[in-house]
């Protein structure tokens, strides 16, 4: 039962937790582990998963591998498997590993795109035009993230306006979606809103996705803000894995399992498989032996007794 028309009666999810959440681990998870991760998230019913990253390993270390990765993986029939890729080098690399989906990464602010890579966001729309073309001609689906779109770590809030230029730029190189990213997780609902219902007026807001951490607890009623304004793309990870390794103490994702049991009890549809996910959720944790961060996972998993 759909509680009210208009909410969106579906939505899809985007698990990112191989990619944005694991990014974030100190200590270098195998890729055996990276790989069955993965093939559980397919088989409980993500239709696209974020699985990794072709960026410098000296940035980035844990992402090293992703060709190991991408390699070893059983691709589902119509899963979208996506990676991360900062320049012509890591796009090369997505192509070989046969990507579905690249995505290319920038910021609504300087400092941030200055720290996370390393050139401003003017430099940054330049090094992606060769990338969004050559991914394009070989028939690649392409995804734009815009970071700090609802508040930076070093220049603070940020005008909705900021963002908006940058959703601009990302839809002239003809992206197919543009991600909200709340990098920090420092947004609210009526800022959620207020960038949606912005940047909307740019890009149709089918196509444009919401990527919420959760470091202030406000992900769930951001997600709620954004589906009132028709948003009907989320990214979230499994357990709440991860963090920014350019943000201090910014948190991982949203927890998938939150969000599924959120939609569920709203009757939106979202093909996914919760108790799945829920399981799937405590074994990386204790794999990586790192705490559950889903309050929906834990109190599933509790309740089986595990
Ligand atoms: P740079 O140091 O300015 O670039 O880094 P460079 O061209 O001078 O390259 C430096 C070295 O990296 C060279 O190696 C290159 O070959 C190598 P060396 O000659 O010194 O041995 N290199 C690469 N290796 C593998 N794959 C590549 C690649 N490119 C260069 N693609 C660069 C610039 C963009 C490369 C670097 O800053 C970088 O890789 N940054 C990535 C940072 C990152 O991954 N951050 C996390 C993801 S973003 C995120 O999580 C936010 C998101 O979740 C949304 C949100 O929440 O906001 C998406
Ligand atoms: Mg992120």
């Amino acid at each position: 039962m759909n509680h009210s028309t208009t909410l969106p009666k579906k939505v899809k999810i985007v698990e990112v937790g191989p990619r944005d959440g694991l990014q974030n681990e100190k200590q270098f998870v195998e890729n055996q582990i990276k790989i069955h991760l993965i093939n559980q998230l397919s088989a409980a019913g993500f239709a696209n998963i974020e699985a990794a990253a072709f960026v410098s390993p000296k940035w980035v270390p844990q992402m090293a591998g992703s060709d190991v990765v991408m390699q070893g993986i059983e691709r589902k029939p119509n899963t979208i498997y996506s990676v991360l890729v900062p320049n012509m080098q890591g796009l090369e690399k997505a192509l070989a590993a046969k990507a579905d989906e690249i995505v290319i990464f920038g910021a609504a602010s300087e400092a941030f795109s200055q720290k996370n890579i390393n050139c401003s966001i003017e430099e940054s729309i330049a090094r992606f035009i060769p990338v969004v073309n050559a991914a394009k001609e070989a028939g690649v689906r392409t995804r734009a993230s815009v970071s700090c779109a609802l508040g930076c770590p070093y220049e603070g809030d940020i005008d909705p306006a900021k963002v908006a230029n940058v959703v601009q730029r990302m839809a002239d190189l003809g992206c197919d979606e543009i991600d909200i990213a709340d990098t920090i997780g420092v947004g609210t609902p009526g800022k959620v809103k207020a960038v949606f219902e912005r940047v909307s007026q740019i890009f149709p807001i089918a196509r444009l996705s919401g990527h919420f951490h959760d470091t202030y607890g406000q992900s769930l009623a951001n997600i709620y803000a954004a589906l009132e304004v028709g948003v009907s793309t989320f990214h979230s990870s499994v357990a709440g894995l991860g963090g920014c390794p350019y943000a201090k103490g910014a948190t991982g994702n949203v927890a998938t399992e939150d969000v599924l049991y959120l939609l569920r009890g709203l009757g939106i549809e979202t093909n996914v498989d919760f108790e799945a996910v829920a399981r799937i959720g405590g074994q990386i944790s204790k794999l990586i032996n790192r705490p559950n961060g889903s309050r929906a996972g834990r109190a599933y998993l509790a309740k089986l007794g595990e």
